[in-house]
């Protein structure tokens, strides 16, 4: 973090908007006027641009915190206003979704073709018993049917948890477990780095794998033919979606749910062993994706491609491809495979293919291009692009550089912008038309949104200090529980700074001189990852569930590309190596995370030692561990049970 901070404070280079582009922004500098006259008037007015079954009287109710209701005697479809209303407004031969697949298949859809779409899978949904609050898993490959799928279950007031198809059949098996999901939308796979990853073996391992469970709740399993591949099938329980859904009707009323009516769900890591289910609202959460699409993004609807990257599976994917892109009526990019497949300027190919004007990636995706060199993408005409956004981590300002300068033709402005699968949508970052953006710094909150960075007690601690970043007042899109846990919702986010009634976001963040906002990473067991977020706690669990290990800690130490890597130390068992041979452990620990969890948990580094570095207490010091993983001195041990372990660690990992 030293060297970070040192970075910080040197940092002195500045871009203003363009004229041209300060001219044609949504986003003014009015807003920020607005929101700080009357803050709930200020949402109400962002609200009022969704279409409203039956408008909402009230803004906000915070007589209850930290249970929030936003606009809560209002009534509205989410469906509706990402999809029939702009055909209704006569947009819909408009192109909703551009998409291609990794081998190159493509498919244009237009906002009335999806529209019918999600009708159809809508009454197929009714018609396999799906109702007003059920859940839906939704495990998919980056295909439209994916988006429509969304879609289709909020259009019915059911509720979805898409399952990022990364993760194993047994971390989609807690998830549904823990969700009580009645169908399952899948395909049989989908393409990955060339090769075709199966998704609908993984269902069926999931749903098979009974064990000791709770009983199942899986009634059907809706199957979205993409690669052809084998499957196996249940004719009792398992549909295909080119058999059901254009058999459906295409009339489907979209029927009005009251604004708090639950969304979805959405698993993400915490410090514990056990994903936390994230739980969004209707009303409060489409605003403020569609208001932070609209000035963050600065979409012009009639003109602007957009490519925001982030697979269905993750936050980002939820606001920014499936609901504040289609609430705007944007028309985007959506794209099925990996960055270098089959070759690794695809990216680049796909920004000149479709003229995309807007692109919102992760800093991993930036290094890892800055890695190969500017040769690739200077082979494809860019020009197109003039905005630039950043999600996911801290981006460093070097590949905040290398973006604006090899991407953006040293024109297009950058957003860094910050915020959590919790919060879901954009909360601190500049506006493009308006902010003069620093690489490296997320800079300032949104319109509407107030934040602080105080020390361990609530107390700000003012320009030029660190400390950790709170939100001060509830916002619109903010989460409202933790599904099926009330008591950890209120533990891990609203106990730390109780008494001042802020939202605990786990980051820590720095106020620089001019008081804009730079994060430092997470403060608590949590790692990020490729801007995906790991828990330390859960990877160790994958670790001792295996056979040969006895202990295990888990540190995500720094690194060059992917932000922060996964590095294991682990103990084995006396009794495994009496009758094993250990070489190749290392390797089998790996591919077991991977296969417990998914296949971004497997740890960069599993080190083989005789002990791990504890307090007194018995609490693993993983500040000392994340020392070694770094290759740095070994801080201060003076707190260990026994000092000398580091030493010996040390020499285990050499
Ligand atoms: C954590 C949230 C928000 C969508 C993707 C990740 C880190 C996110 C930034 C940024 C510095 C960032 C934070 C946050 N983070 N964006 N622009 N600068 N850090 O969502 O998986 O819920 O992770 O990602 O540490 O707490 P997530």
């Amino acid at each position: 973090m030293s060297s970070q901070i040192d970075h910080l404070l040197t940092e002195n280079r500045r871009f203003a908007p363009s004229p041209e582009f300060a001219a044609n922004a949504i986003g003014t500098a009015e807003l920020y006027a607005q929101a700080d006259a009357d803050r709930e008037a200020f949402w109400a007015e962002q609200a009022r641009s969704l279409h409203w079954h039956t408008p909402f009287t009230e803004v906000l109710d915070w007589s209850n915190p930290p249970f929030a209701q936003w606009f809560t005697d209002g009534e509205l479809n989410v469906a509706y206003n990402c999809l029939d209303r702009h055909v209704e407004a006569g947009n819909g031969d408009r192109v909703a979704l551009l998409w291609e697949g990794e081998p190159g298949d493509e498919r244009r859809i237009t906002y009335a073709e999806l529209t019918d779409e999600v009708k159809r899978a809508a009454n197929v949904l009714e018609g396999l018993g799906v109702g007003h609050g059920d859940r839906v898993a939704i495990y998919m490959p980056m295909i439209p049917e994916a988006v429509a799928a969304m879609l289709a279950v909020a259009r019915i007031g059911a509720i979805h948890s898409v399952i990022f198809g990364g993760f194993s059949a047994d971390s989609l098996r807690s998830r549904i477990d823990d969700a009580g999901a009645k169908v399952v939308i899948t395909a049989d796979g989908g393409y990955r780095k060339g090769r075709v990853s199966p998704l609908k073996p993984a269902v069926d391992q999931a749903l098979g794998d009974r064990g000791a469970g709770p009983q199942e709740t899986v009634e059907h399993v809706l199957v979205v033919k993409r690669t052809g591949n084998e499957v196996s099938w249940d004719d009792d329980r398992d549909i295909w979606w080119h058999d059901a859904v254009p058999a459906a009707s295409a009339d489907h009323e979209a029927r009005p749910f009251p604004a708090e009516n639950p969304l979805f769900i959405l698993y993400t890591s915490g410090t514990t062993g056990k994903p936390k289910g994230i739980l969004h609202t209707s009303g409060g959460y489409l605003t403020q994706a569609a208001f932070t699409n609209k000035v963050v993004h600065d979409i012009h609807p009639e003109s602007d491609v957009f490519w925001c990257t982030a697979d269905i599976g993750w936050i980002t994917g939820h606001s920014y491809v499936t609901y504040g892109p289609l609430a705007n009526g944007a028309t985007q990019v959506l794209y099925e495979g990996t960055p270098d497949t089959p070759h690794p300027g695809r990216w680049w190919e796909l920004v000149e293919k479709y003229r995309v004007t807007i692109l919102y990636t992760a800093p991993t995706a930036i290094r890892s291009f800055m890695k190969l060199g500017r040769a690739i993408p200077k082979k494809f005409d860019l020009s197109s692009l003039r905005l630039l956004g950043s999600v996911g981590e801290p981006i460093n300002p070097e590949a905040w550089m290398w973006y604006r300068k090899i991407i953006g033709n040293k024109t297009a402005p950058i957003v860094d912008t910050w915020w959590q699968t919790e919060t879901g949508a954009i909360m601190v970052s500049a506006l493009p038309g308006v902010t003069e953006t620093k690489p490296g710094s997320a800079q300032v909150p949104l319109p509407g949104i107030a934040i602080d960075v105080v020390d361990d007690d609530g107390n700000r601690v003012g320009n030029g200090n660190g400390g950790l970043l709170v939100i001060t007042k509830p916002w619109p899109s903010m989460l409202r529980g933790i599904w099926g846990d009330p008591e950890r919702f209120v533990e891990t986010y609203w106990e730390k700074f109780q008494k001042q009634g802020y939202y605990f976001a786990g980051d820590g963040a720095r106020l620089d001189e001019d008081g804009d906002v730079w994060f430092l990473g997470r403060v608590d067991d949590v790692m990020n990852v490729s801007g995906h977020r790991l828990s330390t706690t859960e990877i160790e669990s994958a670790l001792v569930g295996n056979e040969a290990v006895a202990e295990a800690a888990v540190v995500g130490a720094s690194d060059e590309t992917t932000g922060q890597a996964v590095v294991s130390f682990v103990i084995i068992k006396e009794s495994y190596l009496a009758a094993h041979d250990p070489e190749g452990l290392a390797a089998q620990l790996r591919s077991w995370v991977g296969e417990q969890i998914g296949a971004i948990a497997r740890p960069r580094d599993v080190y083989i030692v005789g002990e791990l570095p504890k307090t007194r207490s018995g609490k693993i010091m993983r500040r000392l561990l994340r020392d070694v993983a770094e290759g740095r001195e070994v801080g201060d041990t003076t707190t260990l049970a026994d000092t000398a372990v580091m030493s010996i660690i040390s020499a285990q990992v050499k």
